[in-house]
């Protein structure tokens, strides 16, 4: 089957943003009795559920794929799934085998426990999963074998064929790396100083059993993301796995750690996993933060490889660089390459692609001159062919571009990959044998899916060539029964005339029934995304999904102002001192463009949420009702309020002192936090507002939310606060998700549902 590739569509026409639109502020506070008589909640709501609706429950029940992992020999993948049961309250894990290149059904192995699954070998998959036993809680490898009965047209396997291999030394080890190709399982684990993986239990329980509970700093990071520092950090182990005369795995009881006595840690946390590091049969690959710079004032990560027994290391990055993502080494091991944004202490900085040739020691760059930011990048097998994905025009795209040789590598310099996939947004990208090619795909209609592409050798990348000749099969599908009722739309998108006459996108997604011209009147959402530089992009989300939205009954409008990502990194450095001046002129053009142009919307029934920097824009356009946006109703989720503060209480120090220019103390950054504080506009706020902060999260911290909550209530605005203590920056518990829906749903309900019509 034929993959569809969609064109990218620009805009036809750009339309111009005058006032045609009511621009009437809104009142001011309510009085103390209207202010309680609005507040009896409309005790029965309930969410909309059922056939042609995809509800918030569906969307927690959904199957949620991982990405494709293949096995060896490039003809089978594996890939996790996990779905959680609403009435059950518990997710059931299962791994799927499907074929990439052979006659047979897939395979659906469902497990008890929650663990991480890689290819032993061809045949045989590895999952190691936690073990209770008299020793207390430690996790252990097994290996699963199976069979393609290619007759039958099935892969088979029997639990009871499962066997255990051995007992890993602690409850934690995870980012298992294994290619079969030397007789090393490479992982990550968190060890103590001593940096012994032998240790830890001992390290842990003398750590628990203190007497009292503090935490100690003398250096930042003291917190990061959701989670206070303690002793422990992150290194990548090696350890024996072999097969004996038998054929049974062997599991090695000697590890070695790799970072031993460096100061380094990888994964870096919190976001880094097996993207962090890379293993070739002798080496190992590993991007680490820079261990003699503060942490939470630079960006800044090297490159190092090291051999299996944690000898022979070299640094292979040079320069004040700010992050190296996704450090690789090529099939036939000689060359390493990684993802380096350009400047310490910018965290969506242009990233550049570098090739390092470990023959020769020689260092280039490949995209330097494209306005694009690599995300994940492979070789193709032959070591010839970068493979790439990037972030273009809100999707996110697979590409292609020739590695040049070392002595032509000047051209490099100013190379423009090729487009391979238009649409969606892919990941998880394994170069395969025989020019192909394995990816995981989503967009707005699509959770998590597996692709592969078939004929990259027959393609001459430098050549025009056009989509049709790209061979594109769809090798799994999650989810076609899920949505078979739920007529999901893809969304459509539009351009408008931004600040400074720049164009800008945006996304606009109608409720189920809505028919353009019809007389019948829907009520719409703002949807303002965080970063601030983040994208709404063709892709599938948990958490913020404008279809889930819009099947509530709202036209779900989500733009992408000034400082979104995808559109060159003079749009997104735009933002740079400028948070309340051209992105919300972005966002009120935008606004008034659909309210044009969608004369179907009730203009008196109109609310918006966001979260992050949307929380931000939120509290900003509360304090500035000449903006004329007119919301009935605000949801703003773990949104930031005094960025004066949040300069100096949030984890990361760099992020503030890059986006307002300097530290927060200097007289010029102190204007700037001052122009662009939404805190100073209080006096102005009279729209009813949903608060939701979460008491995990260390990046806009809770203290943000309870104030603009306080705020509110003292100016007796209607307001309420919901709080998930255990949840960080984000919602990822599945209950949790759902009743952050139902509260974000009723309180807009309360403002501008049928009853307001
Ligand atoms: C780390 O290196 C030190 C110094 O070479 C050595 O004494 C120690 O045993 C090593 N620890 C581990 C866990 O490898």
């Amino acid at each position: 089957m034929m993959w569809p590739l969609l064109a990218l569509s620009f805009p036809l026409s750009v339309f111009g943003v005058q006032s045609q639109l009511p621009l009437h502020q809104t009142d001011a506070a309510l009085s103390q009795e209207d202010f309680t008589k609005s507040f009896s909640p409309s005790s029965n709501f309930n969410l909309r559920e059922g056939r042609g609706i995809f509800s918030p429950v569906d969307l927690v029940e959904l199957p949620r794929a991982q990405v494709g992992i293949p096995n060896p020999s490039g003809d089978l993948l594996l890939i996790q799934v996990t779905t959680y049961s609403v009435e059950e309250r518990r997710n059931r894990n299962a791994v799927v085998v499907a074929p990439i290149d052979v006659a047979a059904e897939s395979l659906e192995i469902a497990l008890a426990s929650d663990g991480e699954a890689f290819w032993l070998d061809s045949r045989t998959i590895a999952y190691v999963a936690k073990e209770e036993s008299k020793k207390g809680t430690n996790k252990a490898l097994y290996a699963i074998p199976f069979r393609v009965d290619v007759n039958a047209g099935t892969i088979r396997t029997s639990l009871e064929s499962a066997v255990w291999v051995g007992d890993f030394p602690t409850a934690s080890p995870t980012n298992f790396r294994f290619t079969g190709r030397s007789d090393y399982l490479v992982f990550s684990d968190e060890v103590y100083e001593d940096g012994d993986i032998m240790k830890v239990a001992e390290n842990d329980e003398a750590w628990e059993e203190r007497p009292h509970s503090a935490y100690v700093f003398d250096d930042t990071y003291a917190r990061h993301w959701d989670t206070w520092i303690g002793p422990k950090k992150n290194a990548l182990f090696s350890v024996k796995l072999t097969q004996n005369k038998a054929r049974q795995w062997i599991l090695g009881n000697k590890y070695v750690n790799l970072l031993n006595g460096t100061g380094h840690s990888s994964p870096v946390e919190p976001y880094g996993g097996v993207d962090h590091f890379d293993v070739s049969p002798t080496h190992v690959i590993y991007t680490t933060r820079d261990p003699t710079l503060p942490a939470a004032l630079h960006t800044k990560q090297d490159v190092y490889i090291v051999d299996l027994q944690g000898k022979n290391r070299k640094q292979l990055t040079a320069g004040k660089h700010a992050t190296t993502q996704n450090p690789i080494i090529s099939y036939l091991g000689d060359k390493a390459a990684w993802i380096e944004l350009e400047e310490d202490g910018h965290e969506v900085d242009h990233a550049n692609i570098v090739v390092y040739d470990l023959k020769t020691s020689n260092r280039y760059t490949l995209t330097q001159g494209w306005d694009r930011s690599a995300k994940e990048i492979a070789f193709s097998r032959d070591g010839k062919t970068m493979y790439l994905t990037a972030e273009d025009y809100a999707r996110v795209k697979l590409f292609a571009m020739p590695i040049p040789d070392d002595s032509e590598r000047r051209h490099a310099l100013h190379g423009i990959p090729a487009v391979l996939t238009q649409s969606g947004s892919t990941h998880g990208i394994h170069a395969l044998q025989n020019g192909r090619l394995l990816f995981t795909h989503s967009s707005f209609t699509s959770p998590n899916d597996v692709f592969v592409l078939r004929n990259l050798d027959k393609i001459d990348f430098t050549a025009s060539y056009s989509e049709d000749e790209l061979d594109i099969d769809q090798l799994t599908r999650f989810t076609d029964q899920e949505f078979d009722d739920k007529g999901l739309e893809a969304g459509e998108e539009f351009w408008f005339e931004g600040a400074e006459h720049k164009l800008v996108h945006g996304w606009i997604f109608t409720p189920p029934g809505f028919v353009r011209g019809e007389e019948k009147r829907w009520p719409a959402l703002l949807l303002i995304h965080g970063g601030p530089e983040g994208v709404w992009a063709d892709t599938w989300s948990n958490r913020w999904n404008p279809t889930v939205f819009a099947h509530q009954g709202y036209v779900v409008v989500a733009l992408n102002p000034t400082g979104s990502t995808s559109f060159g990194q003079d749009f997104v450095n735009a933002i740079k001192t400028d948070w309340s001046g051209k992105p919300i002129i972005d966002l009120q053009r935008g606004w008034k463009h659909v309210l044009e142009e969608f004369p179907e919307i009730d203009t008196e029934r109109t609310v918006a949420a966001g979260a992050s920097y949307g929380g931000y824009a939120l509290n900003w356009i509360q304090g500035h009702p000449e903006l004329g946006f007119n919301f009935k109703a605000l949801a703003c989720h773990d949104g930031l309020f005094d960025v004066s503060f949040s300069a100096y209480a949030t984890d990361q120090s760099f992020f503030f002192n890059y986006e307002f220019g300097g530290n927060p103390w200097e007289k010029k950054t102190k204007e700037i936090l001052k122009r662009n504080n939404p805190i100073e506009f209080v006096d102005k706020w009279s729209t009813p507002e949903l608060v939701i902060h979460n008491g995990r999260d260390y990046r806009a911290v809770e203290a943000e939310g309870m104030a603009v909550f306080n705020a509110l209530q003292q100016r007796k605005i209607p307001s309420r606060l919901v709080v998930f203590p255990d949840e960080n920056h984000w919602v990822l518990k599945h209950a949790n998700s759902l009743k952050w829906h139902y509260e974000i749903f009723r309180w807009f309900d309360e403002f501008v549902g049928e009853r307001n019509a």
